[in-house]
């Protein structure tokens, strides 16, 4: 099974960025928390701060190249409408994710445009954000 993890800005500064919201976990113990927890999974992990290298990453989704994708929009799942026709492109099941509970902050935070193109959501689990999306993944295909 491939499945391709997609973060979008400021998510390589995990660790060092604001860590009372986001913790102190680094992008790269997330990412190796997945292979760790997930061995059967071929990952494909991909972080940009703009979004049309986010863009072209989610194309590579297209045609059946992976079973299924995590993307953490970052910002941009606030307003990104060209994110959101990316992914609803996408034949494969698409999670988004967020480390922290959106919905308790900030007013502008509390609305995603990518979400409702998405298969589901988690919301506020931190790193185990990521790790509930791709058990959703791995049950649902097997
Ligand atoms: C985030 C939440 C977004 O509102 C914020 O802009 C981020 C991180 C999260 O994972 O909690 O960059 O996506």
């Amino acid at each position: 099974m491939r499945i391709l993890v997609v973060n979008g800005p400021n998510l390589n500064l995990l660790g060092k960025r604001e860590p009372a919201v986001y913790g102190t976990t680094t992008l790269w113990d997330i990412e190796s928390r997945l292979k760790d927890r997930f061995p059967a999974v071929k990952f494909e992990f991909f972080q940009s701060n703009s979004e049309g290298a986010l863009i072209d990453c989610l194309h590579k989704a297209m045609d059946g190249a992976f079973d299924g994708v995590v993307i953490n929009p970052g910002a941009y799942a606030h307003y990104s409408y060209a994110i959101r026709d990316a992914i609803s492109a996408l034949q494969t099941p698409v999670v988004e994710v967020h480390l922290s509970n959106v919905h308790a902050r900030e007013q502008f935070r509390r609305h995603s445009v990518t979400a409702s193109v998405c298969k589901g959501v988690v919301v506020g689990f931190g790193s185990m954000s990521y790790e509930f999306a791709v058990q959703f993944l791995v049950e649902s295909k097997s």
